[in-house]
């Protein structure tokens, strides 16, 4: 059993949903594109009733159904879809409603004649002769490939500890993960809830957990929060303004163990250095792997990821990668690099077509990396590298803007901003691309702002 597409792409999130976006505009043919994606979310809505005459129905059972789903915007899972007002479900937030663009339900690609073949994993690829199969036996063949698989949560058992499994601990990489996660909270108000990690779904979980009325403690290894773009001193503002809501944080250690009830769920987290939290829930935020090893041996892998060129084109001519699983050349910092964030997945998805499909006409991918988060009432963005020296600005009070920028070898190559305006955030992008000259440190602390408004 076999299908044939001009165009294949493996992977069903945000950077698949963007390139199928990228193909329409682009005027791709009916029938020549093909989405392959597994993911799916299991839906308990329908409910069975027999009737026993004409008037008396009787309630039977609820059903559970596994629901494919298409392309969506996966930031969504860890702000909208976990308030306990008016959260955020789908369709509302399919690909591409997160940059202002049409929502694209799976109507539009039937609509367009691009082929959805969803809930489908694809278990091997055979990059020589062109081909994918699929966990249902079909064997679907291209001409040109695009790999979009992203990434997977890493989990407690890779670091030597058990209980991943127990109803009470969640993670947050998908749909189905953020359904769950939202059921165990509801359960658990007004209890107690552990927070492994001290990065993006930590800290985003945490003020979702705080919201929804449970008591939170964070628990990191490293010395403050985000500890891989934040300055020690941006990391305290956040961290004294989380304390402000409640959240404590345990920093320093890691977890070792748990405690079980005897219905198999976690009662308690056990940490190095000897301390013990009471817990109803747990949420693990502790990175990720990018899904390459349907590549592995075939594809050049760099970074922990695909190795791309500036056209998204892997060391085989006919396959590109994009998004989470594609390590590519960020000019503007002079290095291969994984970004693990939306937009770099959207502008890369939308570079990946337009090079297959108009190669002539397409130049190089020149990104300059955008990162963002909004948690409480607080928000930010940063732009380029955080490399090399640092100079805050601005009010750490929290009456007003902060920020921080990175000067590298004299020349601004990193600026962060918390509390922008839109024009301030696209002021700190513009100059950021720029690189300008630095010369005075302090002379650039005393400008803040309006350093990258001159620009
Ligand atoms: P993505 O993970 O979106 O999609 C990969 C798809 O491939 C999945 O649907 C998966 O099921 C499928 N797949 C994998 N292997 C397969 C196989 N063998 N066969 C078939 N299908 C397969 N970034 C940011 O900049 N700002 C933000 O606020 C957030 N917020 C955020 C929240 C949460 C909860 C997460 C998990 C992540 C974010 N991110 C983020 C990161 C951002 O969402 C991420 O960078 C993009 O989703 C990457 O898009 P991809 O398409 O590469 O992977
Ligand atoms: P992360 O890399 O941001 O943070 C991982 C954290 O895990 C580290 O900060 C560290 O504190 C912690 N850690 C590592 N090993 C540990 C251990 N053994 N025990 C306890 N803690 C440990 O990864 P994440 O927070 O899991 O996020 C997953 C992915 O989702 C990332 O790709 C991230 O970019 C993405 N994401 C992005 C956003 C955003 O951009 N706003 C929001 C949510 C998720």
């Amino acid at each position: 059993m076999g299908r044939a597409f001009v165009y294949v792409i493996v992977g069903g999130g945000v950077a698949a949903g963007y390139a199928a976006h990228e193909f329409v505009k682009r005027g791709v043919s009916h029938g020549e594109l093909c989405i392959i994606s597994e993911e799916t979310v299991i839906s308990l809505s329908l409910s069975i009733y027999i009737y026993i005459c004409v008037c008396v129905c009787v309630y039977i059972c609820n059903v559970s159904v596994v629901v494919p789903v298409a392309p969506y915007e996966r930031p969504a899972l860890s702000k909208g879809y976990l308030l306990p007002e008016a959260p955020a479900r789908l369709p509302s937030f399919h690909c591409c409603v997160g940059s202002n663009e049409e929502r694209l339900a799976p109507k539009w690609y039937n609509e367009h004649g691009i082929e959805l073949i969803l809930g489908t994993r694809v278990k091997s690829a055979d990059v020589r002769r062109k081909t994918l199969l699929t966990a249902t036996g079909e064997t679907i063949s291209y001409k040109y490939l695009i790999v979009a698989t992203g990434a997977r949560a890493l989990r407690l058992e890779e670091f030597g500890v058990n209980g991943s499994d127990a109803a009470n601990v969640c993670y947050l990489r998908d749909l189905a993960d953020a359904d769950r996660l939202v059921n165990v909270m509801q359960s658990c108000s007004g209890g107690n809830a552990v927070v492994i990690g001290g990065g993006y779904i930590g800290m985003e979980c945490a003020a979702s957990l705080v919201i929804n009325k449970l008591n939170v403690t964070m628990v990191f290894p490293e010395a403050h929060c985000m500890a891989r773009l934040f300055t020690p001193k941006i990391a305290s503002y956040y961290e004294e303004f989380y304390q402000s809501k409640g959240v404590k944080f345990t920093k320093g250690t890691v977890l070792t163990s748990f405690d079980f009830s005897p219905d198999g769920k976690v009662t308690g987290v056990n940490l190095r250095d000897g301390s013990k939290l009471p817990a109803d829930m747990v949420i693990i935020g502790i990175g990720i792997r990018p899904n390459t090893s349907l590549f592995e041996g075939q594809l050049t892998i760099e970074k922990g990821g695909i190795k791309v060129n500036s056209k998204m084109q892997s060391s085989n001519s006919s396959v590109y990668a994009i998004g989470d699983v594609a390590a590519f050349p960020v000019k503007i910092v002079g290095e291969t690099r994984r970004l693990e964030h939306v937009d770099s997945a959207r502008k890369a998805a939308r570079h990946a077509v337009a090079a297959i499909m108009e190669p002539e006409k397409t130049g190089e991918f020149d990104y300059l990396p955008f990162f963002y988060s909004r948690v409480f009432t607080l928000s930010w963005q940063f732009y380029g590298d955080n490399a090399g020296e640092v100079c805050h600005f601005g009010d750490f009070s929290g009456n007003s803007s902060f920020g921080a920028y990175w000067i590298n070898k004299g020349h601004l190559v990193g600026s962060f901003l918390e509390g922008g305006t839109k024009e301030q955030y696209e002021a700190i992008a513009q100059a950021t691309r720029v690189k300008p000259k630095v010369e005075d440190l302090a002379e650039l602390e005393r400008q803040g702002l309006e350093f990258a408004l001159s620009v």
